[in-house]
């Protein structure tokens, strides 16, 4: 293949994708320019072709000029956004990526991909306007019925397991420091309550907790919502704290921390390190003295090792680390765990306290739970509000998924430890125990659920030694 015939691929490549690229030689005169960043730009191909791209581009003053870096100092930058003002004067905002090229050693151009955030931007300050009305009417709410928002301190954690006590017991040790600290654990195993439990039983508890979760925004929104805006910064901009601003001498929590793009996370450090912010578009530097507690869902190990995570806010954040067991690895906090949150969910719904069937326990006991503390809960909620003045919390009350749950169908004949008769007769009493408690000791009934004569269940009854009067 010939060059021309290299370089009309290579054109008709970069006209069919969605980014923008512009392509520059060592001189910085335009070589490419394709169809998708001349629709951004709002220019035409031949106002860039074939220019310098100071004069296709006046108004992006050369200390700015991402192509300048790359053509002159060989400087790549990844991401960046910026808001310029094209040849017409249309004020855009983009996120751009620019690469030195070379050949044997000698910068031969630069390649800049782009891709236009302009209305993500206007769009962001839109909700940003949207959500401090929100907030203005939430704290109006709530300043007229005096609802108060849940705050977790560490009595509201439940748990005696020894590992957990452990976490717990750092965690308390922390409360009371100004230390950054990472939470990690899957989803549902208490990082909120831990999170909270620092703030509201620490030195900080009288000043403002913020909370945002990473994984919620896009990128741009982000950032403002964490570093506020300044006036004139986008298209549309106004003067906004950001939530750095408003926890000021208070905590800030952090959730999926992973989940914020690796430039976002770079600022992020270097506000932990020199302590001030500067809003979006601002000029001034802010001091702001705030506790950050950020968490993870997954490993930090994996989450750098994928990429996701950068390692030097790792370990600026990592000064105190409280990993939170799964309750797959606690079972024995089940039990506690479970009366606990009947009681919760008993009050809750208006309902006497109910007691919990053996065999509801174990199904419990037995299960996986993914989605951890918050699952169980869900569960026992579900059977709580279902129930209609039953007394007693039963394994059929459990909405569990069933593929998980290992009821006595499922039996490994390696937990067979008395020999099968014994162990059939242990499986019967259970049956015949159950039976009575939902029925509150009826035995016509419960020989009808059992689908057995009532004298055949009295005559069992009275092998086991079982009461009608569970
Ligand atoms: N140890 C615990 N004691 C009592 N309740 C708990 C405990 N752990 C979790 N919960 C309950 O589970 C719910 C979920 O917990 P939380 O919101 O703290 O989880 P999370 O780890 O932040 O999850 P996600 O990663 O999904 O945000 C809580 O609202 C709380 O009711
Ligand atoms: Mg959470």
């Amino acid at each position: 293949m010939n060059k021309e015939e290299y370089i009309e691929i290579i054109d008709a490549l970069i006209n069919i994708i969605d980014e923008g690229v512009y392509v520059v030689d060592d001189k910085g005169k335009g070589l490419f320019y394709n169809d998708a960043m001349a629709k951004m730009e709002k220019i035409s191909v031949d106002e860039v072709v074939g220019k310098s791209f100071h004069k296709a581009f006046p108004g992006v003053p050369i200390s700015e000029s991402t192509m300048f870096k790359a053509t002159r100092f060989g400087q790549s930058t990844l991401n960046l956004e910026q808001t310029y003002k094209s040849l017409h004067g249309r004020t855009i905002t983009t996120t751009n990526s620019t690469f030195p090229v070379y050949h044997e050693g000698r910068p031969v151009g630069a390649i800049e991909v782009a891709k236009d955030i302009t209305h993500i931007r206007s769009l962001s300050n839109r909700i940003l306007e949207l959500e401090e009305i929100k907030e203005k009417e939430t704290e109006q709410v709530q300043e007229k019925q005096k609802v108060a928002i849940k705050k977790y301190v560490f009595s509201d954690i439940i748990g005696e397991n020894v590992d957990f006590l452990k976490v717990l017991s750092k965690a308390r040790r922390a409360a009371n420091s100004d230390a950054s600290v990472i939470i990690m654990g899957e989803t549902g195993t208490g990082k909120e309550l831990f999170a909270q439990s620092l703030h509201y039983c620490g030195k900080r508890k009288n000043k403002p907790f913020m909370a945002q979760n990473c994984a919620a925004l896009p990128e741009s929104l982000l950032e403002g919502i964490l570093f506020g805006t300044s006036k004139g910064g986008f298209t549309g901009a106004i003067d906004r704290p950001g939530l750095f601003e408003q926890a000021d001498g208070g905590t800030l929590l952090l959730d999926e921390i992973s989940a914020m793009s690796y430039n976002l996370q770079s600022k992020l450090l270097r506000v932990l390190q020199e302590e001030y912010i500067r809003r979006v578009g601002g000029e001034k530097d802010i001091p702001i003295d705030v506790r950050i507690v950020a968490t993870v869902n997954e490993s930090p190990k994996t989450l750098i090792e994928e990429g996701l995570l950068r390692k030097d806010l790792f370990y600026r954040l990592n000064i105190v680390s409280l990993l939170i067991p799964p309750l797959r690895k606690r079972k024995d906090d089940i039990e506690l765990l479970t009366h606990a949150l009947i009681d919760k969910h008993c009050d809750r719904f208006g309902h006497v306290s109910m007691l919990i069937s053996e065999r509801a326990l174990k199904t419990l006991e037995n299960y996986s739970y993914p989605g951890n503390v918050r699952e169980l809960e869900n569960i026992i909620m579900q059977a709580v509000s279902l129930s209609e003045g039953d007394k007693v919390l039963n394994e059929h009350m459990l909405s569990m998924p069933v593929t998980e749950m290992e009821t006595y169908s499922h039996i490994n004949s390696a937990e067979i430890i008395g020999g099968l008769d014994e162990y059939l007769s242990q499986i019967e009493k259970e049956l015949i125990r159950e039976a009575l408690v939902n029925h509150s000791g009826n035995v016509t009934k419960s020989a009808e659920e059992l689908s057995i004569k009532r004298q055949t269940l009295q005559h069992k009854m009275k092998k086991y030694k079982i009461s009608a009067k569970i």
